[in-house]
């Protein structure tokens, strides 16, 4: 199989840090077309700016995640500002968003301001944002909603009526490794319901490596796994939702 597009990688993530080269050297020839490596905080963005500057495939989204909200520094949100507005690589805004499940991270109106503000940068630059929601399901779609950026949802873990929902909006949903665990009900109805052209695969690498891979270290290449199993929910050829959700992230992306 090819043409896979992973909207969502971590691949400054120390888990690499062993092989990096060695990988992101190998991917494409593993059927990797494309991979947008998510920020998690200011240096974390600027890792992943590096690795999309240096690799032809791979593009950055550049942001803060609630669970790094303490690293934020004065002036960070000016710099990432800056970066997407300079950076031709640099394609979004991520990863953001809400989590409310660590008890040690930030306080909710802590969480919902910077989510907020990271959505204004966005919109203001005309870029999508990239969406971390973490038991904050109510929270999340009442902004998204309100504010309406351009975006994806993604890991997407909620009820697939709230999908449809987002996908109404014009949101995209991100489905990975999750679609393909055995206790995979809620995901396995998202994938049935949501229009095709709204789904985007993505892999949460490191983490989330897709059956029967689980537990161990995740990269895009895995992606097939994935396809496979969208595939056999939706009746369709995986090199077909390899080449339909690549589509996708590309207009959505808005990367060639
Ligand atoms: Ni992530």
């Amino acid at each position: 199989m090819n043409n896979i597009f992973d909207t969502h990688a971590h691949y400054d993530d120390e888990a690499f840090s062993e092989d990096r080269e060695e990988l992101l050297g190998l991917l494409q020839t593993k059927g990797v077309a494309g991979v947008l490596s998510c920020g998690i905080n200011l240096v974390s963005s600027y890792e992943n700016l590096k690795l999309a500057k240096q690799y032809d495939y791979i593009y950055c989204a550049i942001g803060i995640h609630p669970e790094n909200i303490a690293d934020e520094r004065k002036g960070d949100l000016d710099l990432i500002k800056e970066l997407l507005k300079t950076e031709p690589k640099a394609v979004a805004v991520g990863e953001i968003g809400l989590d409310y499940y660590w008890e040690e991270n930030a306080p909710r109106d802590v969480q919902i301001d910077l989510f907020r503000r990271q959505i204004e940068i966005a919109k203001e630059l005309d870029l999508p944002v990239i969406v971390h929601d973490r038991d904050a399901h109510e929270d999340t779609f009442n902004i998204l909603k309100e504010m309406r950026p351009k975006g994806v949802l993604h890991c997407y873990s909620g009820e697939k009526e709230q999908a449809l929902q987002y996908t109404k909006m014009g949101f995209y949903i991100g489905m990975g490794g999750v679609v393909t665990f055995k206790n995979a009900r809620k995901a396995v109805e998202v994938v049935e319901s949501i229009p095709l052209d709204k789904l985007l695969l993505e892999t949460d690498c490191p983490y989330l490596a897709p059956v029967p891979h689980r537990g161990e270290r995740n990269d895009s290449s895995l992606i097939y796994l994935v396809a496979e199993k969208i595939g056999e929910i939706r009746g369709m050829d995986p090199q077909e939702v390899l080449d339909i959700t690549a589509e996708n992230a590309k207009a959505f992306l808005n990367v060639k």
